[in-house]
């Protein structure tokens, strides 16, 4: 009995080596497991796969938790005193909306809600003293930056850099935005003068960090220095791979091919690349698979499957939103249709989410936790209550499609934005350097006319950090 675990015990050395080899293979297969997991574009990976990817940038149990699903009805704005009773005007979508140029009182009185974060971050850094060209200085131009100014109107470029032909091209879709923004506006040169940063990159810490005051796409809660710029989709998003075209004229699009509630299909689509955000993705896949209501599928670009245009969309009661590896500039156009948009608890927040409401009366999408644990729970009751789904897709029409993502809002937007920086901006705007004997910086009116090279790497004057 007691022989053979003798020799067992003399065989331990080559024992070890066994299982040291083994526990190798095994962390071998798991790394390529979760490798495989994260990047894989297939429909279906093993559940148990889904479980071990890594949350990696979305920190999948966390969302964001501003409370402002009240903005509709109760905005900064209507809780401050009103003054001067003067005739009251009221925005009407179909004179107003592509109107650039509303002025201050009817910016206010047609978008209630929409300047909340710009609130935020006025009040924020009123907290830190104010703004200085010192607190500019402090902050890199990392590829995918812009630092401008505005002076007695005019826009001018000091520094810009861009990595590719797709930074390019949203630099300058951002800056014509901004000039858009300043030309439609008949106090243009009475503006008060400011200088600031903005980035085009998806996320702030992929260039920057949350305590510079940068203008960026989308912010988390946490990331408090940062404001909030509307998306360069505005103005166009023409990348080199997809063209959409202004987002004006894709609405058109949209609506031009939109047809009645009662025709939609009654099923929630979502076509995308799950290796953008594993977690969140496939969490989506899975909850849908097999289900009669779903209509959730993989893209494959390089052999062109699944494709869907944004109009075709449209042709669903149901369209599912979810975030990417930062926010999803899709959230726009997807809500151009007269359809129910089904969002997991978002995490980055971009300038118009204050005005999703996911319940009540006002109710403008259907929000599901991040993992879709509830999807299913939250969509079967209105299959067989159209009349609600109905409502909700037409208060999303409402107030979006009609109001907060129109030109008129976007540019009153820009103005406002403009506006509170200005409130905590301290410093003076010179547009002169005296180092270099030259203008600080190039009007946008020339910088658009440079050839591209020159722009990928742009500085006005040598005198610029
Ligand atoms: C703005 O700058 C002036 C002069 O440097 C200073 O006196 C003033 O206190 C500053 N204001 C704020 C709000 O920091
Ligand atoms: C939604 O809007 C359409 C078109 O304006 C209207 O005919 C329909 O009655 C509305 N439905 C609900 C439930 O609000």
């Amino acid at each position: 009995m007691t022989l053979p675990s003798c020799s067992r015990w003399r065989r331990r050395p080559g024992s070890l080596l066994y299982l040291l080899y083994f526990v190798g293979f095994l962390i071998c297969v798991c790394i390529i497991a979760i490798w495989y997991g994260v990047n894989s574009d297939r429909d279906y990976i093993h559940p148990l796969l889904t479980q071990l990817i890594p949350a990696g940038h979305c920190a999948c149990q966390t969302s964001t938790t501003f409370q402002c699903s009240s903005c509709l009805t109760c905005s900064e704005q209507s809780l401050a005193p009103q003054p001067s009773p003067t005739p009251k005007w009221e925005f009407t979508s179909d004179r107003d909306a592509n109107n650039q140029g509303l002025s201050r009182v009817q910016c206010k009185a047609a978008f209630p809600g929409l300047y909340e974060d710009i609130v935020r971050a006025e009040t924020f850094w009123r907290s830190q003293g104010a703004l200085v060209t010192e607190d500019l200085d402090r902050v890199p131009v990392e590829f995918g930056m812009v630092r401008a100014f505005i002076s007695r109107g005019e826009l001018s470029v000091v520094a810009a850099r861009a990595r590719q032909e797709d930074h390019r091209r949203k630099i300058v879709a951002a800056l014509s935005s901004i000039h858009r923004a300043l030309v439609a506006d008949s106090d243009r040169a009475s503006r008060r003068d400011i200088e600031f940063i903005f980035s085009v990159e998806d996320k702030v810490e992929d260039v920057t960090n949350a305590g510079h005051p940068v203008w960026v796409l989308a912010r988390s809660a946490e990331e408090q220095g940062v404001w909030l710029m509307p998306d360069f989709g505005f103005w166009a998003w023409d990348s080199p791979l997809n063209s959409l075209g202004p987002f004006d004229q894709v609405v058109e699009r949209v609506k031009r091919a939109d047809i009645p509630w009662a025709e939609k299909t009654p099923q929630l689509v979502w076509r995308g690349k799950p290796s953008f955000a594993p977690k969140l993705r496939r969490a989506l896949m899975d909850a849908a698979r097999d289900k009669p209501w779903g209509d959730v599928k993989q893209v494959d670009w390089l052999e062109r499957t699944n494709i869907m245009s944004m109009e075709d969309h449209c042709r669903y009661m149901f369209i599912a939103h979810v975030e990417g590896r930062s926010y999803s500039a899709s959230l726009k156009y997807r809500q151009a249709c007269n359809s129910v948009i089904v969002a997991h608890k978002l995490q980055y927040i971009q300038h118009h989410h204050y005005l999703l409401v996911p319940d009540g009366p006002h109710q403008n999408y259907i929000e599901v936790e991040r993992d879709f644990s509830d999807l299913s729970r939250k969509i079967e009751p209105l299959l067989n209550d159209p009349a609600t789904g109905q409502r909700i897709a037409n208060n999303s029409v409402r107030t979006f499609r009609e109001r907060y993502l129109t030109k008129a809002a976007e540019a009153c937007y820009w103005r406002q934005l403009f506006d509170r920086y200005g409130n905590v901006w301290n410093s003076s705007v010179p547009i002169w350097s005296d180092v270099s004997q030259r203008e600080r910086g190039l009007r946008y009116e020339s910088f658009i006319l440079m050839d591209s090279q020159t722009m990928f790497d742009f500085r006005a004057t040598d005198s610029i950090t």
